[in-house]
């Protein structure tokens, strides 16, 4: 058995950072794990840096299934945890219960997450004791960007502050096993790290947080369409696979490639016999 949320709790216990990072495909979950990242998150962030919406609100549970199972193909260690899209939990709980079910059943994931605070701790309670471990995400909840009037820092007042901290209680008591902290003032989010028992994982929330999630094509350069403040670059594989695509096309042009040793031979006297039958 790989991650598993005990060994989540158990590093907040023992105040072992942990790292998250996003995944969408056999090929990055394959390099993630390998990386020694104990969370992958398929995030419904696919929308934007994988499928081209302009937002995540169009993606389906299908396609949300379709990428969690590749990434389950390519991860052996890490805790895999699907991103439950738009309206595929809010409408009743049997649906919301369902749908989850399915990331478990048919994505291969070992835990779902969902945005929402006192208002989904009821669909929270239902999925734990179904067996179904939640992380929950409060802060920026980009599922609900037209509610909040665009992608903006959340808990700056103290009204807002006081209901994040409700929000992060009423998860907490619902069972959820972790919790996003998604543009959160950093102090906020500090005192909301201190007061649960479960660990917070921020996203532009400061270092207090019990452990860090990246968007995978923001850390590595790869999605130049917009880049969140909170994203740091740790490479610019965009510009790398550029200059790659750029050679490969004046080598093909050139004919310096394919070379010797990307091409296949037949025997000289299999060829000469071919050429005199071809006549
Ligand atoms: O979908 C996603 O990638 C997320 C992270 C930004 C937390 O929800």
């Amino acid at each position: 058995m790989g991650v598993t949320i005990s060994d989540i709790r158990e590093m907040k216990a023992r105040k072992e950072k942990i790292p998250m990072i996003t995944a969408y495909d056999y090929t990055s979950a394959m390099i993630v794990d390998a990386a020694g990242i104990p969370v992958i998150l398929v995030g419904d962030t696919l929308g934007q840096v994988v499928l081209g919406y302009n937002s995540t609100l169009p993606v389906t549970m299908d396609e949300m299934i379709h990428h969690t199972k590749a990434v389950a193909r390519g991860t052996k260690n890490a805790l895999i945890v699907g991103d439950m899209p738009f309206m595929s939990y809010q409408a009743s709980t049997t649906e919301a219960l369902h749908n989850a079910g399915r990331f478990l059943q048919e994505g291969g994931a070992q835990a779902v997450k969902l945005e929402g605070g006192v208002g989904m701790a009821l669909t929270v309670q239902r999925m734990v004791s179904s067996g179904i471990p939640v992380m929950g995400h409060i802060g920026l909840t980009p599922q609900s960007v037209n509610q909040l009037g665009g992608y903006k820092v959340q808990g700056k007042s103290l009204k807002a502050a006081v209901r994040l901290m409700e929000d992060a209680r009423a998860l907490e008591e619902a069972g959820a096993f972790a919790l996003v902290l998604e543009c959160v003032p950093a102090s906020l989010a500090r005192l909301i790290t201190e007061r649960v028992a479960i660990p917070t994982i921020g996203i532009g929330a400061g270092k207090s947080c019990d452990g860090q999630v990246q968007v995978f094509h923001d850390m590595l350069g790869l999605f130049t369409d917009f880049v969140p403040k909170h994203a740091k670059r740790y490479a610019n594989l965009g510009e790398t696979i550029s200059s790659a695509l750029a050679k490969y096309i004046s080598e093909v042009k050139d004919q310096s490639f394919p070379g010797k040793e990307h091409s296949y031979y037949i025997k000289e006297e299999v060829l000469a016999e071919l050429q005199a039958q071809v006549r």
